[in-house]
């Protein structure tokens, strides 16, 4: 595996192994983000509301890049119109299309199957290639799926070591879900785990280094945040290393289904 390997959805088309996220990434939105993609980072995740998407759509200019080497990800919030929250987003992000737009969160009452109708008129457009939804439960999933017949090719959920779910890791593997995993670095909070510290070590890796390998070798996909450089460097060198199977159970055993943002929604 290297930074440049991929991940299959159900639609078939390629994902990503690792992203940058960028929510509250607005010291320096546009300098952090050109300097992302120098550094090699294949996938930006936003959202309508990070406020990060004008910055974004600076620093991709600035690097020069072309479309079909970064990987884009946005989100439309539950109380929008979603398919016009596309196009706002399209039109921020100065992009003809998303490669992946998620329903954020689901909506307080019901499954959002209008949001997902939004979504899915946007995909056949052409606006994003596919779509996905955040923060949902197995539940939820399914009677979209049931009243729409689409599969999401993503859940995007908090996912760490420290809380995760083997249901929710065997639900999608058996639906063809890829699972985001977001504030994969556990927003800096459990980095001192004395267990995982040990565990780094013995790698001659840090903490970070640890959570984001766990994932990679889950197929989950982590999309860890930093505004500092040398983080931003040091959370892509993690292809050069294999955590053993009984170290993989370690880290998974750490499991208190822990969630920096309060609970987990799919829990
Ligand atoms: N779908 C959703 O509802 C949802 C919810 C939350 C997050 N997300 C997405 O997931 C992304 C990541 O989650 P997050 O931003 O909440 O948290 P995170 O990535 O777990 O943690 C970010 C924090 O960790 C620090 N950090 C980064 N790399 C580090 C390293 N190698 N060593 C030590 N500290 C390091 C960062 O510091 P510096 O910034 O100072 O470098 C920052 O304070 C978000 O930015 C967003 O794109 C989605």
């Amino acid at each position: 595996m290297n930074i440049r390997s991929t991940v299959t959805l159900n639609t078939g088309r390629k994902m990503p192994v690792i992203g940058l996220g960028t929510w509250k990434l607005t010291k320096d939105t546009a300098g952090t983000i050109e300097q992302a993609l120098q550094f090699g980072y294949p996938m930006i995740d936003t959202s309508g509301d990070y406020g990060t998407q004008k910055g974004i759509s600076e620093g991709i200019k600035r690097s020069g890049i072309s479309r079909d080497s970064f990987y884009l990800v946005t989100k439309v919030e539950e109380n929008e119109d979603s398919y016009r929250s596309v196009k706002k987003n399209l039109e921020e992000l100065g992009l003809e299309y998303a490669d992946l737009i998620l329903i954020h969160r689901p909506p307080q009452y019901g499954i959002g199957e209008q949001l997902w109708e939004g979504l899915i008129r946007a995909r056949e457009e052409g606006l994003t290639k596919d779509i996905g939804v955040s923060n949902y439960s197995i539940d939820l999933i399914e009677d979209l799926i049931e009243e729409t017949g689409i599969v999401p090719a993503v859940n995007q959920i908090e996912w760490t070591p420290f809380g995760h779910s083997d249901e929710m890791l065997f639900y999608c593997m058996s639906r063809k879900i890829i699972i985001q995993a977001y504030s994969p670095i556990t927003r800096a909070e459990r980095l001192k785990n004395p267990l995982l510290v040990k565990l780094a070590n013995k790698y001659d890796k840090t903490p970070a280094q640890l959570l984001l390998r766990w994932n990679l070798q889950l197929g989950t996909i982590p999309l860890p945040k930093a505004n500092q450089r040398t983080h931003l460097e040091e959370n892509l060198e993690i292809f050069d290393f294999t955590l053993e199977e009984d170290d993989m159970h370690v880290l998974s055993s750490l499991n208190e289904k822990y969630s920096a943002l309060g609970s987990l929604p799919y829990v």
